[in-house]
């Protein structure tokens, strides 16, 4: 494909770009804005007709940014500990596509049910939280190097979430990722020099899961979220996805945790 041309909007032309949480949210604006800079995208999630819906709509709303192969899915569940080493290298493989990757994205994270109040917490749910949210981003970076170069052009960015800085009642354990997110990130951003590694940190966004997980309250944190922030209101996906193409883009940037949360920490 010819592609976008130009040393700012051209950066991403013909890059490989893994998504992991591609299929919904914050992910799925990432795939589409990936898309817009002409990359070719790989989405994963583990819900395979999650998976389906957003390779097809994705190819509705790209036609000419989708043909060939310039857009994959794969599926892979990474609370599925026992078997996350080989499904990991799997889905990487699957993205390189006997090439390299230029940018790994993980957005992925179990947000329904809503973490369950401290009283209510078991071993169990513990467990499946940090396989998803703490070890699998270190066996994608234990196996990264095999299907990415350690080149300061490409880069690998996590997620974290305003809550591991200011949590909500009820939120330990999620703030605890967050937190654990971002001090693995400076390791990783060593260990891969110099190769990139970030966070991105979004504030309140009203993805789908999140306006699932309110119901009946939407419109209450809608309000709340307008008190909470300095810019009027609660984020969107297509907004946080800037901070994900910027990480991308900038060569320069490593080991930085991207604050996208309309200034509530200051509100
Ligand atoms: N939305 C917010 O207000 C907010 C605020 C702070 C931080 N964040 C963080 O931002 C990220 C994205 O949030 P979002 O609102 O965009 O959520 P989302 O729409 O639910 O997206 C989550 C993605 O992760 C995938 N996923 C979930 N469980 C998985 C598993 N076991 N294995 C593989 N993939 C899995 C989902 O696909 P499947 O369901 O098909 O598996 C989906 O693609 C999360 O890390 C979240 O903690 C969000």
């Amino acid at each position: 494909m010819t592609g976008q041309t130009g040393k700012y909007v051209g950066r991403l032309n013909n890059k490989v770009v893994l998504i992991v949480g591609g299929t919904s949210g914050i992910g799925y604006c990432i795939a589409e804005a990936a898309l817009e800079h002409n990359a070719i995208v790989t989405v994963a999630g583990s819900n395979a007709l999650k998976l389906e819906r957003a390779l097809s709509q994705l190819k509705s709303s790209y036609p000419s940014q989708t043909t060939g192969s310039q857009l994959r899915g794969v599926l892979i569940d990474l609370a599925d500990a026992e078997n996350l080493e080989a499904n990991v290298q799997d889905v990487l493989r699957t993205a390189a596509d006997g090439d390299k990757i230029n940018h790994l994205i993980i957005t992925a994270a179990d947000m329904m049910p809503p973490p369950p109040p401290l009283a209510k917490i078991t071993v169990h749910s513990l467990e499946r939280t940090s396989t998803i949210r703490y070890t699998a981003p270190l066996i994608f970076a234990k196996y990264l190097p095999q299907f990415m170069d350690k080149d300061s052009g490409n880069s690998f960015t996590l997620t974290s979430g305003t809550h591991g800085h200011k949590p909500d009642p009820d939120w330990a354990p999620i703030a605890a990722y967050c937190g654990a997110v971002e001090s693995m990130m400076k390791g990783l951003a060593i260990d891969l020099k110099p190769l990139r590694v970030n966070v991105v940190s979004p504030g309140a966004i009203m993805t789908e899961v999140v306006r699932d997980i309110l119901g009946p309250h939407y419109d209450m944190a809608i309000q709340m979220a307008k008190e909470k922030s300095l810019v009027g209101g609660a984020g969107t996906p297509e907004s946080v996805a800037q901070a994900y193409l910027y990480l991308m883009k900038d060569s320069f940037i490593t080991g930085t945790v991207l604050e996208t949360n309309g200034g509530m920490l200051l509100a």
